[in-house]
């Protein structure tokens, strides 16, 4: 039995994040002994990279807004696919967590008469995210953070989860390896909560850091849990471009919601040409009235620059493709054009936007306030992760939660800009609070040495070997597949093509070879990941496959419409008893008449 480490506590969070947080805090405060790990440093998640706001209808800046308007915004964004029980309770309950976070110590930007001020946002019928400026993510990881130290919460910093450990059906703890010392160490948990966040290191272009290798969906998945959603990936319209050392980077769609316009070369406004027939005809062709529509006595006015997601981000690589790129294969986005209309422009952008101002400023040598950016897409989150319970966060395995964005069944095929802060608060406090009750009532889960044995042995494998390739050739490899083959534009051949790339790249995994000490080596923790990453890879490549249409965030160019056909059932992925991958479709549970109405209503 190897010598390491062993740490007990009734509810274990893997991942630090908004979710993970905010699960910690909510466990903590139900009297539990919590334990944090997190894969980096804390504070620094993805989180932060939510910049534009959080999705509350708290209806601040119109109060024509309300829960009903958002749960149809969220479930017509997501198609209808969605887990309507997620949405409806996320839809109610994002304000509260709003004020929470304020009462917390969040500094909100304000409307002038002193209340949370709230903006436009894609795919949001009213002005609904609360923001501080373009730092919304920041602030809040800095307001969970700081109400969480107070909260008792034992918090294990650079340590990376290997396995998940099981008693029978049940988890039972956790196998880390702890970077600064190299060590292992285990976890035993009553219960698990995994935020361990996105995949975006799947593909060669994201706005994700190093840190988001599908981890919890990997690690949910060899633990027996099912995947579901897994072709719904959201690429976001807009990241930099330039330099090649920052392309990905995201630039927040508070852009647009501030007055961004997008541009081709031509000095086109290019999304006028491409709006949906069901907004045309409530369109008017105007630059500068923007695009209008009505509904009943509800009307908003909205540039076409904020059409979903999905939409504007394949309407920039037509531009590209056809030849109306920026010089670096993106778009213009502009925001200097907004100084025709306010003499204090520069000064307004500065304020409104200040982190867009120092990266383009930092990075690229660029002054947003008088030059347009040059942006491109880039993958941003998955809207697929581990099935769960809507309202415990519980996943197919007892005693496992997940919650954010490793969690499905919120957004459906897309997800709303600002849905994921919201998402994270409403669903971060569920899972943490559904655990602690769990682990009050289930005792204490064993945990077999055997299992330890096997996972450290085969963690520590890639040192032993002589021979073998370097892990990122793998990773490199894998990211570019997917970025060609399983991308925004997906084809059947082309994903038979990953799906063989990826079934080549496992074996060459499994034989990596990496040198020198096990501290800090970077080596061993990306030869640590390639498993998760080509367990995911394989998820996306598969689902995509199997859902023959066009949804959300997921478009077919050999089916490039929806089918009614596809629209009653999620596709999961589960472990077969062979060990092998399979999808399988399972029914949408129907709509209650009560919600069936709000959605009559409200769209
Ligand atoms: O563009 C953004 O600020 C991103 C927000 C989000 O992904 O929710």
């Amino acid at each position: 039995m190897a010598e390491m480490e062993r740490v007990d506590h009734d509810v274990l969070v893997i991942g630090a994040g908004g979710a993970g947080l905010r699960a910690a805090i909510a466990a903590a405060q139900e009297g539990v002994r919590v334990g944090l790990v997190t894969k980096s440093l804390l504070g620094k998640a993805h989180t932060v990279m939510a910049e534009g706001g959080i999705a509350a209808a708290m209806a601040h800046v119109d109060e024509r807004d309300g829960w009903r308007v958002h749960f149809a915004d969220t479930m017509r964004g997501g198609q209808y696919v969605n887990n309507w029980r997620m949405a409806e309770l996320h839809a109610k309950e994002a304000p509260d967590r709003v004020r929470e976070l304020e009462a917390w110590g969040a500094l909100f930007d304000r409307t002038s008469d002193g209340r949370i001020l709230q903006r436009n946002f894609g795919g949001h019928k009213f002005p609904r995210l609360a923001h501080v400026g373009d730092r919304t993510g920041l602030e809040m990881i800095r307001t969970l953070q700081d109400h969480g130290i107070h909260a008792g919460i034992d918090v294990h910093m650079e340590h990376t989860i290997v396995t998940l450990l099981t008693d029978g059906e049940r988890v039972s703890g956790a196998l880390a390896y702890d970077r600064e010392r190299g060590r292992f160490k285990c976890f035993r948990a009553r219960s698990i909560v995994l935020a361990t966040g996105g995949i975006g290191r799947a593909f060669r272009i994201t706005s994700n850091s190093w840190e988001y290798t599908g981890d919890g969906h990997a690690l949910a998945y060899r633990a027996g849990a099912a995947l579901q959603d897994m072709e719904f990936v959201q690429f976001h319209p807009t990241g930099m471009v330039w330099p090649p050392s920052v392309r990905g980077i995201l630039v927040t769609e508070g852009v647009r919601g501030e007055g961004g316009v997008l541009r081709n070369s031509k000095g086109e406004r290019f999304m006028f040409a491409d709006i949906p027939e069901n907004y045309r005809s409530q369109t008017a062709d105007n630059e500068d009235e923007g695009w209008r529509y009505t509904q009943g006595d509800k009307t908003a006015r909205r540039p076409p620059e904020l059409l979903t997601r999905d939409h504007v981000a394949r309407c920039i690589l037509k531009e590209v493709r056809e030849g109306r790129g920026s010089p670096h294969g993106g778009v213009f986005l502009d925001i200097a054009w907004i100084k025709a209309r306010m003499p204090n422009s520069a000064e307004h952008i500065r304020k409104k936007l200040p982190s867009m101002y120092h990266q383009f400023k930092q990075l690229a040598d660029i002054d947003i306030t008088t030059t347009p950016m040059e942006v491109g897409p880039t993958t941003h989150y998955i809207m697929g992760g581990i099935r769960v319970d809507g309202d415990s966060q519980m996943a197919t395995v007892p005693g496992l939660f997940a919650a954010g964005e490793c969690a499905a069944g919120l957004h459906g095929a897309n997800r709303l800009g600002g849905n994921s802060l919201s998402d994270l608060l409403v669903f971060g406090k569920r899972a943490g609070e559904y655990a602690a009750r769990f682990a009050r009532s289930n005792g204490a889960a064993k945990i077999a040495d055997a299992d330890i044995d096997s996972a450290v042995a085969a963690a520590l494998e890639p040192f032993q070997r002589s021979g073998g390739e370097s892990p990122y050739q793998i990773q490199h490899e894998l990211q570019d597949s997917m970025q060609e083959l399983v991308g925004i534009v997906r084809r059947e051949e082309e994903m038979q093509r990953a799906l063989t790339r990826i079934a080549e790249l496992r074996p060459r995994a499994q034989d990596v070879h990496v040198s020198g000490n096990r501290e800090y080596n970077p080596g061993w923790h990306t030869a640590l990941d390639l498993n998760n990453l080509l367990t995911v890879s394989e998820a996306i490549t598969r689902s995509a496959i199997e859902r023959k249409e066009s949804r959300g965030g997921h478009f077919r160019d050999d089916f490039p419409a929806k089918d009614a056909a596809f629209a009653g059932f999620n596709l999961v992925c589960r472990r077969g008893t062979d060990g092998a991958m399979k999808v399988e479709r399972i029914a949408i549970p129907p709509l209650p008449d009560h919600l069936k109405a709000v959605i009559a209503e409200e769209t």
